[in-house]
């Protein structure tokens, strides 16, 4: 019996993602470029041996997969791909389709949909998500390219998905880069929410003095209330494990610099490329960037001093209270945000991505599950072309609801010299998009008097330029 499916790239990640392919029923052929790894696998694949054809050469991994072939490409982004392909090509045939796994940047998956073009050969560029729990158990998957490949891997995929109430995390998401476009927004958001998080540890920290395994309880008990999340859940436990050589709160010995592997940066890049704010997501990267500078930020704080706090909150509870509350706005700035970009890239590149499925499949499975995205996709699902998420009639409630928290929490930060730049962004981000007179009515101004760049009026009346004559004329 042939296989289902095939999958080359036996590291962490491809190696659970085809132990969960085999479990869920189907046979599956695999291919290693090192021999000992494929064999090692297989030794180790137990009671999913019979699911499970190891191959040593590309013939017979080929021979082994079911015409039309689907092909998972699951090693290191970039380059290797390229070439992973090029090595594949000679040995497919019609209708083959080669799919790449990895966390792409969807301009590269643009490129390889590209070079395709004209052979009878197709791709599928597919978002994962949920780290190896995920690959090994469920996790959430974003599809882009051609239907009828879609067709060809969707009881696969659907078989291995996560499921939130028994609803698969997988779907078609539109042509060429859409899967792994998303993909991209889901990490921006990724890292908007553990930057989040982590400025609201710096409070309860550095602000309240906290130790810990207290702030490790203070996210367990939010965690089952309406932030109850993954990211949630596992700030929890982080906070509360001890490291076994000190016996101290492991997360104290762990040094204060993020590490960071590009996509947080693509989406700000491909935001700010399509006029998007995603503020949010850029003060978690630039947060991330910050971090890194480690021996700068120790030198500066023995010269320029670290803030003082000067204002301690009077009652602990309602102070609690508004935490919560304020990382639940600023989340919804975040998503919001990421969401937005998504829209905007959907008219750019024409791939009419859906809005509520999107939501849908993150519910489970990816890093950035929730319940909160099971409310993000009851309003899409109302009104999936709405401006903005905060607008939507659930969520507008909600920011009227919780902004006032962000407001003193982001007020608390800024006191104190505490740095909450995420936080901090997404409030402005609701404040400058709901005034509905804002201020560049000034940068108009300073425009045409220094360029002539001219303006439009209020009154419509037909004069575009201020009586400020030529500003040429201060550079006399
Ligand atoms: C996921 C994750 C994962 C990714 C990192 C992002 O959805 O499972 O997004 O795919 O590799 O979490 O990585 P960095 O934080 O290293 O940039």
């Amino acid at each position: 019996e042939q296989a289902e499916i095939g999958l080359i790239g036996l590291g962490v990640m491809g190696a659970n993602l085809a132990l969960n392919i085999a479990e869920k029923g189907n046979k599956i052929a695999v291919f290693n470029r090192t021999t000992e790894v494929t064999k090692k696998f297989y030794a180790d694949a137990g009671a999913l041996q019979g699911q499970i054809i190891p191959c040593e050469t590309m013939e017979d991994f080929i021979k082994a997969i079911r015409p039309p072939r689907p092909i998972i490409i699951m090693i290191k982004a970039g380059d290797p791909v390229d070439q992973q392909m090029e090595l594949l090509k000679p040995y497919l045939s019609s209708g083959d389709i080669m799919i790449d796994a990895g966390n792409a940047n969807f301009r590269d998956t643009m490129r390889r949909f590209k070079s395709l073009e004209g052979s009878d050969l197709t791709f599928i560029g597919m978002g994962v998500s949920g780290g190896e729990e995920g690959a090994r158990h469920g996790p959430s998957i974003m599809v882009g390219g051609t239907e009828d490949s879609w067709k060809r891997v969707e009881k696969v995929l659907t078989s291995i998905s996560a499921k939130f109430n028994g609803e698969p995390c997988v779907d078609w998401l539109g042509p060429n880069g859409a899967g792994h476009f998303v993909k991209t927004i889901h990490n921006g958001i990724e890292y908007a929410d553990m930057q989040m998080i982590a400025e609201i540890y710096g409070i309860l920290r550095d602000g309240l003095g906290m130790s810990a395994p207290e702030i490790g309880g203070v996210f367990g008990r939010w965690n089952e209330g309406r932030l109850d999340s993954y990211l949630m859940e596992i700030s929890e436990k982080v906070l509360k494990a001890n490291d076994p050589i000190t016996g101290k709160p492991m997360v104290d010995i762990i040094v204060d610099s993020a590490g960071q592997k590009g996509t947080g940066k693509w989406s700000v890049i491909e935001a700010q490329n399509m006029g998007v704010a995603a503020t949010a997501i850029e003060a978690a990267v630039a947060g991330r960037v910050i971090s890194s500078l480690r021996s700068e930020r120790q030198a500066a704080e023995k010269i320029l001093g670290k803030p003082a706090l000067v204002d301690r909150p009077k009652d602990g509870m309602a102070f609690l209270a508004d935490l919560e509350l304020a990382l639940l706005a600023a989340k919804i700035g975040a998503y919001a945000q990421g969401f937005a970009v998504m829209a905007e890239a959907s008219k750019e590149f024409g791939w009419n991505l859906p809005m509520p499925t999107i939501a849908k499949i993150w519910r489970a499975g990816c890093i950035i599950r929730s319940q909160f995205l099971d409310e993000i996709t009851s309003a899409f699902t109302k009104d999936p072309n709405v401006a903005n998420l905060i607008v939507t009639p659930a969520f507008s409630q909600l920011v009227k609801e919780t902004d006032g928290a962000l407001r003193r929490i982001v007020s608390y930060a800024a006191l104190n010299g505490l740095p909450a730049p995420a936080l901090t962004s997404a409030l402005s981000y609701f404040d400058a998009y709901r005034r509905g007179r804002g201020t560049a009515n000034l940068i108009q101004a300073q425009r045409d008097f220094f360029g002539a760049h001219g303006f439009d009026r209020l009154d419509c009346v037909d004069k575009h330029h201020g009586p400020w004559g030529s500003g040429l004329a201060d550079f006399a």
